[in-house]
């Protein structure tokens, strides 16, 4: 779920997508005037959420006759959606904004607004540390950011960072920037009422709250429609999604969203993201058996195999708890692959404590994790009571030997896959070779696999495994 690299830690998410396609999809779908239109440019960071609500927030620009570009050179305002959830990448939204400061002095009358989680987090001190910023709007002020703009367009610099209990955007139909045309994302809920005492999402996020069920259903139905063939359903804590109509008389719980969703069409696969091991029941482990086109692919963060650190970062299980899901995802689901985000060094964490985070991954036998080390973020739970203890050497040293096992793990676990037979979803030509085509299994891995005439992207096929590393798998068409 999250754009960044364990060791490089965020980088230019942007980059990883291909953003030929903005401009195109986007007049498709609103038919602005591309002469008349004023320009806006706008980069991602941090989770799929963000990027998710970049397509809202460009839905609520089409609305004031704002079309995309792709060069920040020729836009009339330029967006950084920002990430707080580790220092490293606000460092990056920082060096951004240098970049943006170039260009508003080289085009003075261009507008440059912070969104997203790091707006929320430093609120108007951003306009007294960012001399060139415009605009900060945080995730839950998207609709206001017309009022902004035009109080901008008369020199007025402009802050709203009002969280809501309400704000789903449910009603906006996002306008997919860097599409394939294939794979979509869907928010279902947005915020986090969990308190891990390491993260700073329910800070800049906000108060938990699930989006209407019959609006995912319809937006999910739309794209399927539309041929997309996967929709990813997103949430900080999807297994918690709960969502009732007005009058109580009904209520839809993950599991049942899910199979909703399921039930669309059997060739629109469904994913999800981000499931925590508290939350996710056999409930939604048996929906996942029973509908094929639910894939067998779970998120399930452990942060730490040591059932004091978890207590610490209060993450409300221990290691045995952990264990017994993990062991009812394979009962239950036996060809499900599992992965996992992992923090090393949090505070006080000790060699033997860090050692069951080792064994952790091997028990589980994650296909594959996001690692990090622990970031101390100013305001949380952690930052206020614990210190920060652990040298950045050890940390770094930690992450190292986690790394190191995961790709050991990864390596393993896709070698298990030579010779099996997976269904695939085209999304694309690989990223070497337009003679090879990429797409994804049911358990979220990449196969790359020779062309043959007929297959477009959009499509299944049946792709034998011939060979495999610890990122991708390499096959042929059967
Ligand atoms: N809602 C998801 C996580 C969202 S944040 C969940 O509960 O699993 C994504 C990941 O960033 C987390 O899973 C965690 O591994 C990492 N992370 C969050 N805060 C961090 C911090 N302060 N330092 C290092 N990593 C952190
Ligand atoms: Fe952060 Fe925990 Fe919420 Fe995930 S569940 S977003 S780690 S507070
Ligand atoms: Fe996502 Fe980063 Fe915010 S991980 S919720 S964009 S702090």
């Amino acid at each position: 779920m999250y754009n960044d690299n364990p060791t490089l830690d965020f980088k230019i998410a942007n980059k990883t997508i291909d953003e030929s396609k903005q401009g195109e999809v986007f007049f498709q779908e609103k038919k602005v005037n591309e002469e008349d239109a004023k320009r806006f440019y706008i980069e991602s960071y941090g989770c799929q959420m963000n990027f998710s609500d970049s397509e809202i927030v460009a839905s609520i620009l089409a609305e004031t006759g704002y079309a995309p570009t792709r060069n920040m050179e020729e836009s009339d305002l330029i967006l950084i959606n920002t990430c707080s959830i580790r220092e490293k990448a606000e460092d990056t939204v920082r060096k951004r904004l240098r970049v943006f400061d170039k260009i508003k002095q080289e085009r003075p009358g261009t507008l440059v607004g912070v969104l997203g989680c790091m707006a929320e987090r430093l609120k108007k001190k951003f306009l007294e540390e960012e001399q060139l910023v415009d605009m900060v709007v945080g995730p839950d002020a998207y609709r206001d950011l017309p009022n902004l703009i035009a109080g901008a367009d008369d020199g007025e610099r402009g802050v709203n960072v009002l969280l809501s209990r309400e704000e789903t955007y449910a009603d906006i139909n996002p306008i997919r920037l860097q599409s394939n045309g294939v794979t979509a994302f869907i928010s279902i809920m947005r915020g986090c009422d969990n308190m891990c005492s390491f993260c700073v999402v329910p800070f800049t996020r906000g108060r938990e709250r699930s989006r209407d069920a019959y609006s995912v259903v319809a937006e999910a139905t739309a794209l399927y429609e539309r041929g997309f063939r996967e929709v990813t359903l997103l949430g900080q804590n999807v297994d918690s999604y709960k969502w009732s109509t007005p009058d109580d008389s009904e209520s839809v719980n993950f599991a049942q969203l899910l199979e909703r969703v399921a039930l669309i069409h059997p060739d629109l696969r469904v994913r999800f993201s981000t499931s925590h091991p508290k939350d996710i029941t056999d409930e939604v482990l048996h929906t996942m058996a029973k509908y094929e086109n639910i894939c067998k692919y779970i998120h399930l963060p452990v942060q730490s195999g040591n059932s004091r650190v978890l207590d610490l970062m209060n993450r409300t299980y221990d290691r045995d708890w952990y264990k017994e899901r993990v062991e009812a995802i394979y009962r239950i689901i036996p060809d499900c692959a599992i992965s996992s985000d992992v923090i090393c060094g949090f505070c006080t964490e000790t060699e033997e404590e860090h050692a069951d985070t080792l064994s952790m991954i091997e028990f589980a036998n994650y296909s594959m994790s996001y690692m990090f080390y622990y970031s101390e973020r100013p305001g949380t739970l952690a930052a206020r009571k614990y210190e920060d203890d652990i040298p950045l050497e050890v940390k770094k040293k930690r992450l190292n030997e986690v790394i190191r096992l995961q790709n050991q793990v990864s390596f393993k676990h896709n070698q298990a896959d030579i010779g099996k037979t997976f269904k695939v979803l085209i999304e694309g030509d690989s990223k070497k070779s337009d003679q090879d085509f990429k797409g994804r299994n049911s358990q979220n891995k990449m196969l790359v696999f020779p062309k043959k005439e007929g297959l477009k992207v959009g499509d299944y096929c049946e792709v034998k495994v011939l060979d495999a590393t610890s990122a991708t798998l390499k096959g042929e068409l059967i």
